[in-house]
């Protein structure tokens, strides 16, 4: 099993998008995928036109001490998604409470999937800073961190290299982490700018620049990947880039053992 946490230090840049339309296009490359949605907000599960009325997820399965495989749901795309699901603000203290004591947590119930070992995970994590992320790093094999190419974005990323120092870096089974730029505008003059500062100090960790796209946002409405409802737009072709790029990072031959270590 390959897992790839995708984060960012701020809310809204595009975390749940880029997931989605990343196990889509691993999906349909020949890959098992599963997406895993890690944040509360439990958006994830609108992107693959599940039912909502379904109540389950992994917090009711954190809370009823039942097994992931039976929260889970496989979605027309053929991608399973484990949704966050709907809880009380007192369950989900309760749950963070006893993730945070909890430090295999994750890479337990992961294991306890049965995934092959070339199967995908996609983690998809709430902004910044939180027990969720902490573990998504932790058991990551590679982190894509989103960013919008603006001003309050650039600041906050020193902050989340230092996550990636302290979580990944170091791993011997860590192949890297690159930048999505998301929702990049070329008409606008701070857009290009930031995008060119960002370009010259990534290098080969900048996976993908994903245009500000309408369709992408459509694409969300109608309960579909980018893939399915706009193919050809720019923005589908940006997240094949994507793509290419972690597929070379699995290529490097390394060997995707789980991490014997947890602690940074
Ligand atoms: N490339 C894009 N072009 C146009 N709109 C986009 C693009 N990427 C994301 N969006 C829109 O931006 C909004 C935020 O995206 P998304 O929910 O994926 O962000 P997020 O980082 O997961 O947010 P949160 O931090 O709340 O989890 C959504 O309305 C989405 O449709
Ligand atoms: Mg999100």
């Amino acid at each position: 099993m390959k897992r790839v946490a995708v984060v960012s230090p701020k809310g809204g840049v595009g975390k749940t998008t880029v997931t989605v339309n990343l196990s889509v296009a691993l999906h349909r490359a020949g890959h098992q995928v599963m997406v895993v949605d890690l944040d509360p907000q439990s958006a994830l599960r609108f992107h693959f036109n599940l039912d909502l009325e379904h109540p389950g997820g992994l917090s009711r399965a954190a809370i009823d001490g039942t097994p992931w495989r039976d929260a889970c749901v496989q979605s027309e795309s053929g991608v399973v998604v484990l949704p966050f699901g709907e809880v009380g603000e007192s369950e989900r203290e309760q749950i963070e409470l006893a993730i945070h004591h909890d430090p295999d947590w994750l890479l337990r119930h992961l294991q306890a999937m049965g995934l092959s070992q070339d199967a995908i995970v996609l983690l998809d994590t709430p902004p910044g800073a939180s027990v969720y992320l902490r573990q998504a790093l932790q058991v990551a094999h590679a982190a894509l961190v989103v960013a919008l190419p603006d001003a309050g974005s650039y600041a906050t990323l020193p902050g989340m290299e230092r996550l990636l120092q302290t979580y990944c870096a170091g791993r011997p089974d860590f192949v890297g982490s690159g930048y999505v730029i998301n929702q990049m505008d070329a008409s606008r003059q701070l857009a290009r700018d930031v995008a060119g500062v960002l370009r010259q100090d990534l290098g080969e960790r900048l996976a993908a620049v994903v245009h500000q796209d309408a369709s992408v946002g459509e694409a969300v409405a109608f309960r579909r990947s980018i893939f399915d409802y706009a193919p050809h737009s720019l923005a589908a072709q940006d997240f094949a880039t994507c793509v290419q790029w972690l597929q070379a990072r699995f290529d490097t031959g390394t060997t995707w053992a789980d991490p014997s270590a947890h602690s940074a």
